[in-house]
């Protein structure tokens, strides 16, 4: 399974200063299902996430904590940031934390050859720091404060006071690398995606880039900078290396050969980290640069963005513990465009879970194994002739399936499951048109009748293959009772860029019985 190309793909690493809310889990969840998408289709897939522990923010949290910053990242990851991946049912490969030594060590590394290859100077420095972000503020994202910050300046994005830092810094000369980034730009109009999120940042950049900042010396929470451990790398160039050191970079080349470069799957926020400074960080290095780095939107509430620091955060397993893992991973990959803001609320989780789940996917399953189990005892059975409607009905997965593949290509996973979703449309459809329960009540229509049900279960058989990456656990429950388990191993195993080939289940197949995929909802209120 594992003889196709290579996909790498990345979650930003999140800040464990605090526990995660549903932004985070809908950036996981996108990756985690791009990335079971390829490794159900045979490529050399490694998907990774992980923690950003160092920085001023996780001091200060630890501080207000009463503990030391290594037992606060401590406690939060091992509390709150793993159990996130279980209660999403993430398959990550890895998971990399920016204090483990097998990051400090290659991280310095990495930074060493930099510095080596003469892109670093020392300097002194002074301006506003956001401390939300991590980073200094440029002009364009300083706005007034209001409130109890009236008088102040604040940042656009968290609305809290920056601080005027003033430091003797090491400095990286990302403004030498203006012109290859917009050469890289426009090379490869998909290096950054969507479209507004490319203009944003061949914008930034043709205005003309600073250099960076890459040392802090007021602290020590933080990688000792290799040739003056008086100084810690600064926050953002420790972390954009993980994508790197987790697989392998100076430790371990075969494996880094084989995996970079890779995918970034971010939000908006923390896009130009990723689209220009660590783009320059590898070209300084002598590396190849990204495949590719996809901004999706922001989860809104009351049209702001979802924040810890705005206490708007909406804890995962609230929603997990009523709808269950897979209707999380539906909503969010289905009901957002990917690349656009979305505003999340229970009634339209609640609305789309009772249309699309449980009426339109989970009675179709439902039914199909129902009646196979009534009328033909449990035993898949063998079509006859096809008529015109069953072979649309063929063309149909057919069309969804090779759509679906295309769209996940360019990352669109709402485009995907809007595509698979069509076979559960038209196969709802035709059971309506063909009502098999009459079909039932006449003998002479026996042969008609198999055939409608073993369409039915051929096209179940597709859609449980094309919605593992999106909802691995009812889409098992459909692989068992379909008694496909038995009958073409297990799911993992399927080819998804050939699923839409017809008549594969072969006819005899022994079914199970199903119990609902997606059960009422008890509305407590
Ligand atoms: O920025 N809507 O970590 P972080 C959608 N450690 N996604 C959201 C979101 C929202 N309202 N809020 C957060 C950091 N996210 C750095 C990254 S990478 C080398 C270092 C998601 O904990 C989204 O993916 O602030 C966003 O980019 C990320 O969480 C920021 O997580
Ligand atoms: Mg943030």
């Amino acid at each position: 399974m594992t003889s196709g190309r290579s996909f790498y793909i990345t979650t930003p690493i999140y800040y464990p200063s605090d526990v995660p809310h549903i932004g985070h889990g809908y950036t996981t969840v996108a990756a985690d299902a791009l990335a079971r998408w390829h490794r159900q289709a045979g490529d050399d897939t490694w998907m990774l996430t992980g923690t950003d522990e160092h920085g001023q923010k996780m001091m200060r949290a630890a501080a207000a904590n009463g503990v030391t910053p290594q037992e606060w990242v401590d406690k939060l990851v091992t509390e709150a940031w793993f159990p996130l991946l279980k209660t999403l049912d993430v398959a990550n490969d890895d998971f990399i934390r920016t204090t483990q030594e097998r990051h400090e060590t290659r991280a310095q590394k990495f930074w060493q050859s930099i510095y080596d290859r003469g892109y670093v100077y020392a300097g002194e420095y002074e301006a506003l720091y956001c401390v939300g972000c991590e980073e200094f503020k440029p002009e364009s994202e300083i706005v007034d404060g209001t409130g109890p910050f009236e008088g102040l300046k604040v940042c656009a994005i968290h609305s809290k006071p920056l601080e005027l830092l003033h430091e003797k810094n090491y400095f990286f000369k990302l403004s030498e690398f203006q012109d290859r980034l917009l050469a890289l730009y426009r090379d490869r109009p998909d290096f950054v995606q969507p479209e507004s999120a490319r203009n944003e940042v061949v914008a930034f950049v043709q205005q003309g880039l600073k250099d960076l900042s890459i040392s802090r010396s007021a602290f020590d929470w933080g990688i000792p900078i290799p040739w003056d451990s008086s100084h810690v790398l600064y926050v953002w160039i420790d972390a954009l290396l993980n994508y790197a050191t987790a697989i392998g970079y100076g430790a371990d080349d075969e494996n880094f050969a084989r995996r970079w470069p890779g995918y970034h799957v971010v939000g908006k926020d923390i896009l130009r980290f990723h689209a220009v400074i660590w783009p320059a960080m590898l070209m300084a290095a002598g590396l190849d640069v990204p495949k590719g780095v996809f901004a999706h939107g922001w989860l809104l509430v009351g049209g702001e963005k979802m924040s810890k620091s705005k206490a708007t955060g909406i804890a995962p397993e609230t929603l997990v513990e009523t709808f269950g893992s897979d209707a999380f991973r539906f909503y969010f990959l289905s009901a957002i465009a990917f690349g656009q803001d979305g505003s999340f609320s229970w009634e339209d989780l609640s609305a789309r879970y009772q249309a699309e789940l449980a009426n339109g996917f989970g009675n179709l399953a439902s039914r199909t194994i129902a009646m196979i189990g009534r009328y033909f005892d449990g035993a898949v059975p063998e079509p006859g002739a096809y008529t015109d409607v069953d072979l649309a009905i063929q063309r149909v997965v057919q069309d969804a399936a090779s759509r679906a593949d295309e769209a996940i290509e360019r990352f669109r996973i709402d485009e995907a499951i809007r595509a698979v979703w069509t076979i559960v449309d038209e196969l709802n459809g035709y059971i309506t048109d063909n009502e098999p329960w009459a079909l039932a009540k006449d003998e002479t229509q026996r042969e008609r009748l198999a055939t409608v049900l073993y369409t039915c279960a051929e096209g179940l058989r597709a859609l449980a293959v094309l919605l593992s990456p999106i909802m691995p656990q009812s889409t098992a429950k459909l692989w068992a009772a379909l008694g496909a388990d038995q009958a073409l191993g297990t799911l993992a195993e399927q080819p998804i860029r050939e699923v839409g080939t017809w008549g594969v289940l072969p006819a005899g197949t022994a079914t199970q019985a199903l119990a609902p995929l997606f059960p009422r909802i008890e509305q407590a209120d």
